[in-house]
């Protein structure tokens, strides 16, 4: 949700700002903007809309200059127009300051700011912290942040340049992530390691309260009471070409299509074949500790949440321990009974979701055990939690989730089956998961071998204006998932529901403009989901299903039939999505939606 990038060295600043915003688009797409300091000041440069338009304007009016910090913005305070995009600077435009994050007493400091004769020009939250550094500045620069952020209420990301102690970006975090690159005479600061990639691998992740001062010649971590402080450095394990298109159209479809190895790769290494468990390096804790809670609490976000849904199924089942989904939004509001005996799982892809890192530190705050499941190394979310899987589906840049949500699912099995034989699972039934698992790549490579058949479905869909997707079991996630990914790029409404619920209300909808797509594959709620679909065919709904097996009784009741491999009931998820991503990716391109980047939402949601 916003993305900053900030560059400091020998080397033109502004291409290298350019291209890190590139990079950083699918975080926020609203407008962009740059500050570089050229010898005679701060010079921006901002445009409403894409990247590319402020590339045209930085064409239009070049700006040269070695040092400089640059932003791509999802608005939160004020329309997505130039004014309000960032950099925003101070009266005098000395100091510029990009900002991810909301500054919650904006008003009221405005106010004060004004009493002293500020003068604001935008609608943003973000233009405070300027003229609170300017009103605190007297020749060094560090010293004016660390003064203005003792009076800020919310959570920040910021990156600030001035004309005034010209050979240095200072930045801080908190609550909104940030990392320092560490280049070869060269210094970067961004919201995001992609950012950065193609320069560096070496980052330092900042913490909340951390402040970091990039000179060319190197950087100090400091406090808010300027107290040096130790960082380590990391390496970033993946590469440029993940971040890539690599000759698709879209990341998305890159990233569906890179499911059969992301899967693998969540697997690597974890499954003991002979003693049919998994093995998680990242648990922190003994058998006997694990096997110490009342109870499993999970909470996330959006497709994460599906998964989580997916998680409470296999749990409960497998090791017969209670299991709560929880909404991290809702979670972190209401009084959760929540204690030292709760397993608390935490899933998110990016590792840094407000609401859901929220919902962590409440219930750690309880007492809970905190168990990430995350796929962004090194991100927020593994770093508090006191144990964790990373999913390793690699970066994930399409805004709609795919390849994470698949290997959310995995990761989930894998501490179920741990979990399990410690418990009640045999095994027997352990080998027979763990077989089921090594199957998955193979299976998901077969669907996505005949994608073709789901393009064809989606033109004689594309211009349906409501969709149903019913399942039951471990598939009313599924249902759930595959409306959401259909509403969120395609724009069409569609929603979840579990094909039984469907006759206390929804079912008023159907008639023959509704396609209603069930997921029935042959699990053990098959035959329920049989009486399901006959129901909407006796009422002229579009019946598209995606089964694993011939049914007689299905026969004449399906408009259209897409049938996966067979797997194991709790697996079939890992499977049926993959059909419901392609469906609701081609429905989007054929209706001309901007697939990666859809109107209003951004990656990752890093504001409550
Ligand atoms: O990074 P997270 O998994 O915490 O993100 C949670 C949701 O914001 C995310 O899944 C969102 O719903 C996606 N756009 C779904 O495709």
């Amino acid at each position: 949700m916003c993305g900053i990038v900030g560059y400091i060295g020998d080397r033109g600043a502004t291409p290298l700002l350019l291209d890190g915003l590139k990079r950083l688009e699918y975080r926020g797409y609203d407008s962009a903007g740059v500050a570089v300091l050229n010898g005679n000041g701060v010079e921006t440069r901002k445009a409403a809309g894409k990247i590319s338009r402020l590339e045209a304007a930085l064409n239009a009016s070049p700006v040269h200059g070695n040092l400089g910090i640059a932003h791509t913005r999802w608005a939160t305070h004020g329309a997505p127009n130039e004014c309000n995009a960032h950099p925003h600077v101070d009266c005098k435009g000395n100091i510029a300051v990009v900002h991810n994050g909301i500054i919650e007493n904006s008003n009221a400091l405005k106010t004060h700011l004004e009493s002293l004769g500020h003068k604001f020009v935008s609608e943003t939250d973000t233009e405070v912290i300027a003229h609170l550094i300017e009103e605190a500045f007297d020749g060094n620069l560090e010293d004016a942040v660390i003064e203005a952020l003792w009076q800020i209420e919310g959570t920040y990301g910021i990156a600030v340049v001035s004309s005034e102690d010209s050979d240095k970006i200072v930045a801080a975090r908190k609550g909104s992530p940030l990392l320092v690159g560490l280049g070869d005479g060269e210094y970067f600061v961004a919201s995001d390691a992609s950012a950065i990639l193609a320069h560096t691998r070496e980052v330092v992740y900042l913490d909340d309260g951390d402040l970091a001062v990039l000179t060319r010649d190197g950087y100090r971590v400091i406090d808010l009471r300027a107290k040096t402080l130790e960082r380590s450095v990391h390496k970033i394990e993946w590469d440029l070409h993940q971040i890539e298109r690599g000759g698709f159209d879209h990341f998305m479809l890159k990233e569906i299509f890179e499911q059969p190895e992301t899967i693998e790769n969540c697997m690597r290494g974890r499954l003991l074949d002979e003693e049919g468990t998994a093995k998680l390096g990242g648990l922190n804790m003994t058998d006997e500790e694990l096997l110490k809670f009342d109870n499993v609490v999970i909470t996330a976000c959006g497709t994460s949440w599906h998964s989580a849904l997916i998680g409470e199924h296999m749990m409960e089942e497998l090791t017969r321990i209670p299991v709560e989904v929880e909404y991290a939004s809702e979670f972190r509001y209401r009084n959760p009974i929540v204690n030292d005996r709760t397993l608390c799982i935490v899933i998110s892809q990016s590792g840094e979701t407000a609401d859901t890192l929220a919902a962590m530190r409440e219930a750690r705050n309880r007492g809970a055990r905190t168990y990430g499941v995350v796929n962004v190394v090194g991100s927020t979310i593994p770093r508090e939690s006191q144990g964790g899987i990373y999913v390793h589906a690699g970066p994930e840049i399409g805004v709609a989730s795919t390849k994470a949500f698949t290997s959310q699912v995995v990761a989930l099995s894998l501490l179920t089956l741990k979990i399990g034989r410690l418990k009640d699972v045999s095994v027997v039934r352990g080998k027979e998961i763990i077989e089921a698992l090594r199957a998955l790549p193979g299976q998901v490579k077969q669907i996505l071998d005949r994608a073709g058949e789901i393009e064809a479905l989606a033109e004689e869909f594309k211009r349906a204006q409501n969709f149903l997707y019913l399942g039951r079991g471990y598939n009313f996630p599924t249902a759930l998932e595959g409306a959401l990914k259909l509403k969120e790029i395609s724009y069409i409404h569609a929603e979840g529901y579990p094909a039984a619920e469907m006759k206390h209300g929804p079912i008023a909808l159907i008639d023959e403009m509704m396609p209603v797509v069930f997921i029935a594959p042959h699990d053990s709620v098959f035959d329920k989901v049989v009486s399901n679909i006959q129901e909407v065919k006796a009422r002229k709904g579009h019946v598209i299903a995606i089964t694993s097996r011939e049914e007689p009784a299905l026969a004449g009741k399906l408009d259209y039939e897409f049938r996966i491999p067979e797997t194991i009931d709790m697996l079939t998820p890992v499977l049926a999505c993959i059909p419901l991503q392609l469906l609701a990716y081609y429905i989007a391109v054929k209706r001309g939606s901007n697939v990666d980047q859809p109107r209003n939402l951004a990656k990752s949601v890093t504001v409550e």
